[in-house]
C-alpha cells in the first residue's frame, strides 16, 4: 500500500522564483535564504518519493473571482508553469498521478470533504517556488521535477476561507486516502504558504519572528492545538496573507503521530527574514 514518508513546509514567496531564475542567488540578499535550502536538497535527493502531493494555493491565476473552489486536486497528465504577468517561470513542466489523483478524489470526498476536481489546470509560484527552492534550478526543456506531483489548491485568497481546524483534519482524510491506494508508493505531503506576510492596506509589509516561532513550535509538538487558531489570529498577528499557514496544517494532519503513530522526527528548520516582504520558514518533518 501507499505511505505518507515525510512532510515538507515552506514559503512560496514568488521574488525567491525571479531570483533563481535570473541568476540572483548568490547575491548577498538572496544567499542566506537559499542556503537555508542547502540541507533540504541533499535530503531531498537522499529521499526522493514517488509522488508529491502539493497542498498550495492559487493566487487568482488558475482560479479567479469567477469560481472559487475552496479545495480543488489537480487530476491532469500534466500541468503547465502560468503566466503570471511576466511570462511562464522557465521551469519544467509538472507531471501529475492521475491514478492517485482520482483515489484521493474518491476516497476524500467519501469522507465527507467536498473537492473539486481539476483535470485541466496552469499552475503558479505557490507550487513551482516550493519545487525550485527544494530541487534547485532545472532546465525548462531538458531537465524534469524528481518525481510526479499531485497539485491540491486551497483558497487562502478569498473569504470565506476554511479554518486551520477544517485543515487539518483534511489531512486525517487525505492520509487515510494515500494509505488505502494498492500500490507501493512512497508520498510525502508539502504544505507551502506563510510565514506572516501581509502585502496590502495601512499594515503592508507587516512581519512577525516571535508569532512565526511560536506558531511553528506549535504546529510541530502540538498540532490538534495549532489547529484550533482562529482566523483572527493568523490575521491580527501574521498579517491578512498569513492566512496561507492554514495550508501547513494540512499536512501535519496527515502524519502518523495524529491518529495515534509515533511522532515525526524533524529533520530540518529554517527561519529567515526578509524574503521580498515575506517571512520565510521551512520545515522537514519524517515519520519514523
Ligand atoms: C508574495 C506573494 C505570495 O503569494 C506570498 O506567499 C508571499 C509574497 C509577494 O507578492 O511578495
Ligand atoms: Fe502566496
Amino acid at each position: 500500500m501507499a505511505k505518507i514518508t515525510a512532510s515538507v513546509y515552506t514559503s512560496h514567496v514568488p521574488a525567491i522564483g525571479a531570483a533563481l531564475d535570473l541568476g540572483k542567488d548568490q547575491e548577498p540578499y538572496w544567499q542566506p535564504v537559499f542556503a537555508g535550502y542547502d540541507y533540504s536538497k541533499q535530503w531531498l535527493k537522499d529521499n526522493t518519493p514517488d509522488v508529491i502531493f502539493m497542498v498550495y494555493n492559487d493566487h487568482a491565476t488558475a482560479f479567479s473571482l469567477d469560481m472559487i473552489p475552496t479545495f480543488a486536486i489537480g487530476t491532469a497528465a500534466d500541468f503547465a508553469p502560468a503566466d503570471e504577468g511576466f511570462g511562464p517561470r522557465p521551469v519544467p513542466k509538472v507531471i501529475g498521478h492521475p491514478e492517485l489523483a482520482s483515489h484521493i478524489a474518491h476516497s476524500v470526498i467519501e469522507q465527507d470533504f467536498d473537492l473539486c476536481i481539476v483535470n485541466k489546470m496552469d499552475v503558479d509560484h505557490g507550487l513551482t517556488v516550493p519545487l525550485s527552492l527544494m530541487c534547485g534550478r532545472q532546465d525548462p526543456v531538458h531537465g524534469a521535477w524528481p518525481c510526479p506531483v499531485i497539485p491540491f489548491a486551497v483558497n487562502v485568497v478569498q473569504y470565506p476561507v476554511p479554518s486551520g481546524r477544517r485543515c487539518f483534519a483534511l489531512g486525517q482524510a487525505i492520509r487515510r486516502a494515500v494509505q488505502s491506494f494498492d500500490a507501493d508508493l512512497k508520498v510525502q505531503i508539502w504544505g507551502t504558504g506563510g510565514m506572516s506576510h501581509q502585502l496590502q492596506g495601512a499594515r503592508a509589509g507587516l512581519i512577525n519572528r516571535e508569532w512565526d516561532n511560536a506558531w511553528l513550535d506549535q504546529m510541530i509538538a502540538d498540532p490538534r492545538a495549532c489547529s484550533q487558531v482562529p482566523h483572527i489570529d493568523y490575521v491580527r498577528e501574521a498579517g491578512s496573507e498569513g492566512i496561507e499557514l492554514v495550508m501547513w496544517l494540512i499536512a501535519r494532519g496527515a502524519m502518523a503521530d495524529v491518529t495515534g503513530g509515533a511522532k515525526p522526527t524533524v529533520k530540518h528548520r529554517f527561519f529567515h527574514v526578509p524574503a521580498s516582504n515575506t517571512a520565510v520558514g521551512h520545515l522537514i518533518l519524517e515519520n519514523t
